[in-house]
């Protein structure tokens, strides 16, 4: 399978911004600009907007997902919000094991795979995070990290299951600093990421599934980014705030 196979994914990640207004507004701002794009376009919004996001692009061309998901089914967990119930909500994808997640709140490789797998069962479609920090890069890690990464998130991931996960790279040091991994590095890690699909999975499966790069994707590299063979498409953060700049990364992708 060549990369005009492969279905290329657009997905903002919203982190802690907007309000249920605010979300239902600047969806409804985006509908008609993101209309016609030839990939997929999906929008991760914080929990309690999930509702008026849902509404909002119903009978549109996007999609709704959430930024974590917990791994058990339901019990005493305060704070915590499980597969079945994004489900209930009309949440389609997850996204799992961003950085954010990792460095602040206690994530790691293995409730990385657990919550895959929660996700999975549920039937919900996963953006799986990796990336290396800078320190690691340096000491010339980036490869065995990503694909160690990549591994243990997908343990006992099934074949089949596979068909419904996305993998983003995120270098750390390329998220919300404005610093953007070249085209080339994020080729390169996207390449390292696919490789561990390979070795997992075989090359077939590795040939077809959707890797994204993220980082300060925004509307003036995005053209650059995608246009590489392994990058099919990007997860979004600050330039998913605002619908012209998504838009345009959008169309990028589309091409
Ligand atoms: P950024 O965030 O585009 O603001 O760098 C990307 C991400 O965290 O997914």
């Amino acid at each position: 399978m060549k990369k005009e196979c492969r279905k290329a994914v657009i997905a903002g990640n919203w982190k802690m911004n907007k309000t249920p207004a605010e979300a239902k507004a600047l969806i409804e701002e985006m509908k008609p600009l993101v209309a016609d794009a030839d990939c997929e376009v999906v929008l991760c919004v914080p929990y309690v907007d999930i509702p008026a996001a849902v509404e909002a692009a119903a009978g549109s061309n996007i999609k709704i997902g959430a930024e974590n998901v917990h791994f058990k089914a339901s019990g005493a967990y305060t704070g915590e919000v499980s597969a079945e119930m994004l489900k209930a909500v009309g949440v389609e994808y997850v996204i799992i094991g961003h950085s954010e997640r990792r460095q602040y709140f206690g994530e790691t490789d293995q409730t990385v795979n657990l919550r895959t797998l929660a996700a999975l069962n549920a039937g919900l479609k996963t953006i799986v995070c990796v990336g290396e920090t800078l320190e690691q890069r340096e000491l010339g890690y980036t490869e065995a990290l990503l694909k160690y990464q990549t591994k243990i998130a997908l343990t006992n991931v099934t074949a089949e299951q596979l068909k419904n996960v996305v993998i983003a790279y995120e270098p750390v040091w390329a998220i919300g600093t404005g610093v953007t991994a070249t085209a080339d590095q994020a080729d390169e890690g996207n390449g390292f990421v696919r490789a561990a699909v390979a070795e997992a999975y075989g090359a077939d499966a590795a040939e077809a599934v959707t890797v994204q790069y993220g980082g300060s994707m925004n509307a003036k590299n995005a053209d650059e980014l995608v246009s590489k063979i392994n990058v099919d498409g990007g997860l979004i953060g600050g330039a998913s705030l605002k619908a012209a700049d998504f838009s345009v990364i959008v169309k990028a992708a589309s091409k």
